[in-house]
């Protein structure tokens, strides 16, 4: 049994060192696993760890975005909001107990049953609709949101052309006059550097039993767009598993032209979160396009 076990390890090890030079930037399976159930369900505890902000933000930073949201997209009780990548719903189930009525939609099953059920918990589930779905197949909604929610740089991890499909269909969904608040990385301040780590672990993301994580990230002048690759050498069985994200940048002025194009008439971004103590403020743009 050992024996198999090394054996597989060094067959894994052969394979990470053999591994394509070559960075294809959205290749297929160039994103995490989020519908697969068990990856999601690990990715749900990444959410609602309050000392880990890698998925979600504090309990104590969301309750400070939410109130500048709520200030800068002009929200009011009785609007309708659009939550993109809503995750657990920690922003959403919070506008609905504002009084606003709110869709979300998350590709983690996982995810969406902790929304529904903190729903009922706050006693605004009358309120709240999540739809576990692809956001790239969300429904051609029209002009039917006062305001739309895409936080935490999701959008980067598609290509450029299908970003502008997804910020079609958003601008499509809000009513004339309606408020998108879109969070991205800041392309003057991203990391460009190429880089490489490793850790152990017994538990987290990748499994519950020991694991190496090798991981390295490779910056694309070219694109403006990073590339990471995670190898995961599961050390009781041997098994490796291989993950790829890619996060693209956009200039403000690039974003802005977007956005426009998507048919919003006006874009203002704030850099820094406008000097929100956010503990990775520094990190992102916030562009609000009004309809
Ligand atoms: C960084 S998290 C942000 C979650 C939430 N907006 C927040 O800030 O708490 C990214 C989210 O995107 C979701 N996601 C990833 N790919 C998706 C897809 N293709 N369609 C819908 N949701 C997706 C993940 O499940 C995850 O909840």
């Amino acid at each position: 049994m050992k024996t198999n076990v090394n054996r597989l390890l060094a067959a894994a090890l052969w394979k990470i060192y053999t591994r394509s030079e070559e960075v294809l930037p959205w290749d297929t399976g160039a994103d995490f696993p989020w519908a697969d159930p068990v990856f999601g369900r690990r990715t749900l505890a990444e959410h609602l760890d309050e000392d880990n902000g890698a998925a979600s933000r504090s309990s104590r930073e969301r309750a400070l975005q939410i109130d500048w949201l709520w200030h800068k997209l002009d929200l009011q009780p009785g609007q309708h909001v659009l939550d993109i990548t809503c995750g657990p719903g920690l922003y959403a189930v919070e506008l609905a107990r504002r009084g606003c009525t709110v869709t979300g939609i998350d590709i983690n099953p996982a995810a969406i049953e902790y929304a529904v059920n903190l729903a009922e918990q706050a006693g605004v589930a009358g309120r709240c609709t999540f739809i576990q779905q692809d956001v790239r197949e969300m429904a051609a909604y029209t002009a039917q949101f006062d305001a739309a929610l895409f936080l935490y740089e999701q959008l980067a991890v598609y290509a450029t052309d299908e970003a502008r499909l997804l910020l079609d269909k958003v601008a499509g969904a809000l009513r004339p006059g309606g408020r998108l608040a879109l969070e991205l990385l800041d392309q003057d301040n991203v990391d460009k550097t190429d880089s490489s780590w490793w850790f152990t672990d017994d538990t987290g993301l990748w499994g519950d039993s020991p694991f190496l994580h090798l991981g390295e990230r490779i910056w694309d002048d070219e694109l403006q767009a990073s590339l990471e690759r995670y190898h995961i050498l599961h050390l009781e069985t041997g098994q490796l598993k291989q993950y790829t994200l890619f996060d693209q940048t956009y200039s403000v002025a690039a974003l802005r032209a977007l956005l426009l194009e998507s048919g919003f008439g006006a874009v203002d971004h704030y850099l820094n979160w406008a000097g929100l103590p956010l503990y990775d403020a520094g990190e992102w743009v916030v562009y609000v396009a009004r309809k």
